[in-house]
């Protein structure tokens, strides 16, 4: 645990998704006070159940939307008066086909989930940073297809790819107003849905979403101070 991120403000948005509820637990943990962002409110109550504390903000709003960004980010504001960091987590795949069987509607879904929402995010919270005047932090999910386009990813390659290039983008941007902007790369996360794909894996070399999240919590807190427009690999036992 990082003693900092006690009452930091920190936005995370997919909150309510395998990875992001073991990074908004840790952060509770932490003493975060917490903005939850996911598309449909009644997913943090089959996510967390009882377990929602009163302080917690919960939001409902689709990332790919500027009007729905404008106003989660907004949300958060008024209840906290700042935003210290930005975990942008959800996103998500489709895919499976070569290029020439790919349809519109794929690489659309693909760019806008995972590239399109991360862009619109980090603008409205990077003007709420800066504004603010107490820096920030701005951490990003990629993926490793996104360093290398595989077979058959075209769309979730290129969408993820987007990932970095903002990242690099916006840590050059937004050194001067003391805002670090990073990304980590998981390998196959171990989660269910993932579990159920791949039955005869070994699931002992996944990244478990709690160990992505204290990479999430370093990259938040001040012992990352001097570490901005890095692509941090988390490839658990898979190399
Ligand atoms: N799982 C892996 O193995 C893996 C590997 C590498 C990278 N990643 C990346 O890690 C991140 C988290 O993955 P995960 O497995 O935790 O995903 P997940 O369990 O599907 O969680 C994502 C959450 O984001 C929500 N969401 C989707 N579209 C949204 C929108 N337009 N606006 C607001 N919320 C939206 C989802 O809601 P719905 O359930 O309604 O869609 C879901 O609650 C993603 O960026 C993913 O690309 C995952």
């Amino acid at each position: 645990m990082y003693a900092d991120l006690k009452d930091k403000v920190v936005l995370i948005t997919g909150a309510a998704g395998n990875l992001g509820s073991a990074v908004a637990r840790y952060f509770h943990s932490a003493g975060s006070k917490l903005a939850l962002v996911d598309q449909k409110k009644d997913h943090f109550q089959r996510t967390f159940g009882s377990e929602i504390p009163a302080e917690w903000l919960l939001c409902e709003a689709d990332i790919t939307q500027k009007d729905s960004v404008t106003t989660v980010v907004a949300e958060a504001v008024n209840k906290f008066g700042r935003i210290d960091v930005l975990i942008n987590i959800a996103g998500g795949y489709r895919g499976g086909s070569s290029v020439y069987e790919t349809g519109e509607d794929i690489w659309d879904f693909m760019m806008n989930l995972n590239a399109r929402s991360v862009f619109l995010v980090s603008g409205a919270v990077a003007k709420v940073m800066i504004e603010k005047g107490n820096g920030g932090r701005i951490i990003s999910i990629g993926a490793k297809p996104g360093l290398e386009g595989t077979k058959n990813h075209t769309a979730y390659s290129a969408s993820k790819a987007a990932v970095f290039r903002l990242t690099d983008s916006m840590a050059k941007e937004l050194k001067p107003h003391g805002i670090n902007v990073n990304s980590v790369i998981p390998s196959t996360i171990d989660t269910p849905q993932n579990r159920e794909a791949s039955p005869d894996a070994d699931f002992k070399k996944w990244v478990a979403p709690e160990s992505l999240a204290g990479v999430l919590a370093f990259l938040a807190s001040d012992a990352s101070r001097d570490i901005s427009g890095a692509h941090i690999p988390v490839y658990g036992g898979s190399m």
